[in-house]
């Protein structure tokens, strides 16, 4: 069959996987392929056990692989190919030199930049769909156009805005495409290709552009709000506790104002998640490169309150366990970074696991997704930790059980099984809100919800 174009992926990751396949299965007359350095993930996701888990994602990949939609570890043969090329490699906080800690580490990208200009011998739309900061297209421009074969570029930034566990539903029907183009004549072409793509399944009107600077900064600014809005509503959470107030309660009659909307006031343990921390890192490290000191520490401290809301987590164990926690058990329910997902990318547990094994807690850890990757998390940290499936099984003889992620099994769970199997006195820290903590108090746990004054058995 002939194609209309070639489209390569470069990065078969949390998001160039779901985005490419989605893009195949709504566009059946455009060939898909992605590569990737990993020829282990390429084999993964030629196979039936994909490294990504994202409920649907398995029904539209074995739709379209195959047909339209390619995985292959030949990177060069790609590039020479395709007709326009996303890159979607990850983009880590740099972990040295300057701006180690805070600087968005860019070697893959330019890297990638390279290659990019070294295989191709004709035109071709490079699309930035990793998150980056601002500026970077013009970085890569330079690069691509640093040598004398004179073969043209485009560069476009098309951020992708989905969040893991519901990522084919964000992809299927997106809130919205941004593009961002360079006003020029070959610039807006390039731009209308990549709508006329997306013009497949995404309503026209959903389809915004921009310049390429504001399209790269508003997907940090995105990440940033949505953050900062966990962080106000984690700052209540403390006060609730100590006042009688319950942040559930507040979160409700606040939402319910439609200039502030309903969604993203979960309070929690804190956030996690491969991305909000490094891009308002980034956002950081932006600002204070332009000497806005202010600005900066303005969006550090959503970071400020995430860590503390983690700390303060722990710290609520402690003091409701008497001021010590060495030699009890402890479950934990969740290692994923939020429910529906297998990653555990700068997830909460991570942190309070440490924590509390600093405390010298027994832990035993349970999730229905996440298990391999806590094992590697917490690989070569020292203290007492097994992983076990079976939540039940997991919080047997356990003093205490604390909710981490929000996975819906665990509010469905036989609590007064669980209850009876554990040590006495019990005790239940529910760091999402998923349970019913009147009918556990009634069992006979004593139970700490996050941002409500707790309910125990103590006089
Ligand atoms: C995404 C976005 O692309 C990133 O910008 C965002 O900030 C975080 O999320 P993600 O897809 O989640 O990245 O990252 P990951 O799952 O690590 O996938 C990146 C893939 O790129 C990996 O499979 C890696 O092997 C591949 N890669 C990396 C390359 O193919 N070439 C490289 O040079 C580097
Ligand atoms: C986020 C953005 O939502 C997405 O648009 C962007 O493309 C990538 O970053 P993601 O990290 O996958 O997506 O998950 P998200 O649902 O945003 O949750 C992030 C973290 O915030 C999770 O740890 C989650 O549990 C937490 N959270 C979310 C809360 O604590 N309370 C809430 O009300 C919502």
């Amino acid at each position: 069959m002939k194609f209309k174009k070639n489209i390569l992926c470069i990065g078969a990751g949390y998001v160039g996987g779901p985005t490419m396949a989605m893009i195949a299965y709504k566009c059946p007359q455009y060939k898909v392929t992605v590569v990737d350095i990993n020829n282990e993930r390429i084999d993964q996701w030629n196979s039936d056990d994909l490294p990504v888990y994202e409920p649907g994602l398995d029904e539209i990949v074995k739709e379209a692989r195959g047909r339209n939609l390619f995985f292959t570890p030949d990177i060069e043969r790609g590039i020479k190919e395709a007709e326009i090329i996303f890159v979607s490699v990850n983009t880590p906080v740099k972990e040295f030199g300057a701006g180690a800690g805070m600087a968005a580490d860019l070697q893959y990208w330019e890297k990638t930049a390279r290659q990019i200009r070294d295989v191709s011998d004709s035109y071709k739309i490079i699309v930035e769909k990793s998150t980056l900061p601002v500026k970077t297209a013009q970085a890569m421009e330079r690069i691509l156009t640093s040598d004398s074969s004179g073969v043209r570029f485009d560069i476009l930034s098309n951020p992708e805005f989905l969040a893991e566990g519901t990522a084919i539903k964000d992809l299927e029907y997106p809130d919205r495409v941004l593009i961002g183009s360079r006003y020029t004549q070959s610039g807006l072409k390039a731009r209308d290709e990549l709508m006329e793509i997306y013009a497949n399944w995404v309503p026209d009107e959903r389809i915004i552009t921009s310049n390429i600077w504001s399209s790269e900064l508003s997907k940090l600014v995105a990440n940033a709000f949505l953050a900062q809005r966990i962080s106000s509503i984690n700052s209540f959470t403390a006060l609730c506790e100590k006042s009688g107030a319950d942040i559930t309660e507040v979160a409700r009659a606040v939402g319910t104002d439609s200039r502030l909307g309903p969604k993203f006031l979960n309070a929690s343990v804190g956030f996690g998640g491969s991305c909000f921390k490094k891009d308002i890192l980034n956002l950081v490290y932006l600002c204070k490169h332009y000497g806005l000191e202010e600005i900066a520490d303005y969006w550090e401290s959503v970071i400020r309150i995430n860590d503390y809301q983690m700390g303060r987590f722990v710290l609520t164990m402690l003091g409701a366990m008497f001021n010590t926690l060495a030699g009890k058990r402890l479950c934990l329910f969740g290692f994923a970074f939020k429910a529906n997902t297998g990653d555990t990318r700068e997830s909460p547990a991570i942190h309070i696991s440490k924590r509390l094994m600093e405390e010298k807690v027994e832990l035993v850890i349970t999730d229905p997704k996440a298990m391999n990757n806590a094992m590697k998390d917490l690989d070569g940290i020292e203290g007492n930790v097994s992983y076990v499936e079976d939540p039940y099984e997991a919080s047997a003889n356990c003093d205490a059980i604390a909710v981490v992620t929000e996975w819906g099994l665990y509010a469905d769970l036989d609590f007064k099984r669980i209850y009876e199997s554990m040590v006495k006195p019990a005790f239940i820290f529910d760091g999402r809100n998923i349970l019913d903590h009147e009918g556990l108090f009634e069992i006979g746990f004593n139970v700490f919800p996050v941002g409500k004054p707790p309910l125990t058995h103590f006089k």
